[in-house]
This record gives C-alpha cells, sequence and structure tokens, in this order.
C-alpha cells in the first residue's frame, strides 16, 4: 500500500490495495486508519461494480439508504448516481440536472440527517474529457487555522441542518421527501474519536445557529464558509474512469465543478456508510 500525500491538509492517492473482494482485515484496518488521517483517499484502477461496490461499502459499516427515493417513495436503494447516465444508458431529464445543480454548493453528504454519514464512496464508470472535478475543503484544517479565542467560541455552540432549507433554494423538493427530513441539530464541533482531531461542522445544509438570530448565523456561517474554502486550501480532484475515490463527511466539504452534460456522458455511482454520531430532531418553536 503506497500513500502519496495530495496536499498538505489532507488527501492522499493510495496505490497497490484492490478495494472490491478485500478479505484482509489487516488492509482494512490501514484503509480506516487513512480515512481518519488523510479524509480523502483515492484509488485509481479499480476494477469496481454495483455488487462489488456494495460489498466493500458494507466492509466500512452499515450502507445509507439513498434518501430521494427513500423520502419519495419508501424504496431502498444503496446506490446514488452522479452525473446524467440513468441505468439504461440513456441520458436523464432536466429536472434530475437541476437536482444535480445543488451538489455545486459546498455540502457534506447528509448532514441533514439524523445520523449523518461517515464516508461517501463514489466510482467514476464514465467521465467527462473536460470539467467536472470535485472540489475538497477540510473543516479540520479549518478549525486548526482558526485561534484558540475563535475555536473556543464555537465550542458549546449547535447548528441546524435543513435539507428543505438548502434544497428549496435550487429545486422543488417531493412533499414525502421533504417530511421525512425534518430539521436536525448537531454539535458544531465534533471530534475524531480515532485521533481526537476536532473540526466544526458546516455546509450548504446549516441553516442556523441555535440560540443566535437569522442574521447573525448567517454571519458566522458565511465567515466560516469563506475561511474553509480559501482558494489555498482546496483539492480539486479530476476525475479518471476506475477511480475510487472516499471521503470523510464528518470534516470534509466537497462540491461538484460544472460540466457540459449535453456534450459529455458523465456515470459515477456513490454509496455511503452510516455515521455513528446521532444528531436531535430539531422542533421549531411556533
Ligand atoms: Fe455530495
Amino acid at each position: 500500500m503506497q500513500i502519496e500525500p495530495l496536499h498538505k491538509d489532507f488527501g492522499a492517492c493510495i496505490r497497490g490495495v484492490t478495494l472490491s473482494g478485500m478479505t484482509d482485515p489487516e488492509t482494512l484496518i490501514l484503509v480506516r486508519q487513512a480515512i481518519d488521517e488523510y479524509s480523502l483517499l483515492c484509488f485509481p484502477d479499480q476494477d469496481m461494480s454495483d455488487e462489488k461496490q456494495l460489498a466493500f461499502t458494507k466492509l466500512l459499516g452499515t450502507p445509507e439508504a439513498e434518501h430521494v427515493l427513500y423520502g419519495s417513495t419508501g424504496e431502498v436503494s444503496y446506490f446514488g448516481t452522479v452525473g446524467n447516465v440513468k441505468d439504461d444508458g440513456s441520458l436523464q431529464d432536466q429536472t434530475n440536472a437541476r437536482y444535480q445543480s445543488g451538489n455545486q454548493l459546498w455540502h457534506s453528504d447528509s448532514s441533514f440527517r439524523e445520523t449523518p454519514s461517515f464516508v461517501s464512496i463514489l466510482h467514476a464508470h464514465e467521465v467527462p474529457a473536460v470539467g467536472g472535478e470535485t472540489e475538497f475543503v477540510s473543516m479540520r484544517s479549518g478549525y486548526q487555522r482558526l485561534s484558540q479565542d475563535e475555536q473556543q467560541r464555537l465550542a458549546s455552540m449547535h447548528v441546524i441542518h435543513d435539507y428543505v432549507f438548502s434544497r428549496s433554494a435550487v429545486a422543488p423538493v417531493n412533499p414525502n421527501h421533504a417530511a421525512s427530513l425534518p430539521p436536525v441539530m448537531h454539535p458544531m464541533v465534533r471530534t475524531n474519536p480515532g485521533n481526537g482531531h476536532n473540526n466544526y461542522y458546516i455546509g450548504s445544509h446549516a441553516r442556523s445557529i441555535v440560540g443566535m438570530s437569522g442574521v447573525e448565523s448567517r454571519e458566522l456561517l458565511d465567515q466560516l464558509l469563506q475561511h474553509t474554502t480559501e482558494s489555498a486550501h482546496i483539492i480539486r480532484h479530476a476525475w479518471a474512469a476506475g477511480q475510487t475515490v472516499i471521503w470523510d463527511n464528518r470534516c470534509l466539504l466537497h462540491r461538484g465543478a460544472g460540466y457540459d452534460a449535453a456534450r459529455w456522458r458523465r456515470r459515477m455511482r456513490q454509496t455511503r456508510v452510516v455515521g455513528n454520531e446521532k444528531g436531535v430532531i430539531h422542533t421549531i418553536p411556533v
């Protein structure tokens, strides 16, 4: 297993590991440690199918049911498709393209869930020759770049994450789907249990901070986001077919860069692993 760091803050490219059909417990432990340490792992040249991806996902924990399908219809699927290609190989309609434009905002996958994601696993089957990169930033690095006073100020805060708040700005949310995802409250500061590193936990689903006015909340959330996403601290990941990328949603934000969906095909399959930390369903005072 060869680990090549991608940036001084976080991220690594890992070679010499085959994720599908992994049976060696020691390699799995190394992968888990690398997630804790680097937050973003890219494994090039992986032979991956949906079946193999789901089996690998289960090695890291409980797969997360894809929320759009589940919330809208009650059907459970562990896969999300990123891109513009449907299962039958044809191109998707504009409605879905509009929904996916929400992925171009900085976010942590499933921060709006009562139990947010641990990691996302995204495998690239077909990628555009131009565009379609994914950008990543580390909220751990951002936290470490704050003064002690600023860190202390965040320590007791709680943040409301709300899917309907963030996605309604981009596209209408199906009413059943909306009802399945009430606002939740998470601590502003999270600690990685493996190495004790802290990070704040924000992103596009973060609606407000408990006990602060809407304007104050917005100012602080925007300031933290700006601080996190300064250009020197971004990893802009260019995809190649065959890559499997794992990222730690507990401490990273990401966003998709646009591409010309009328010109290029893009098909990527995503699974996620359920995290260990549970938030609190937030009842809005009336
Ligand atoms: Fe995402």
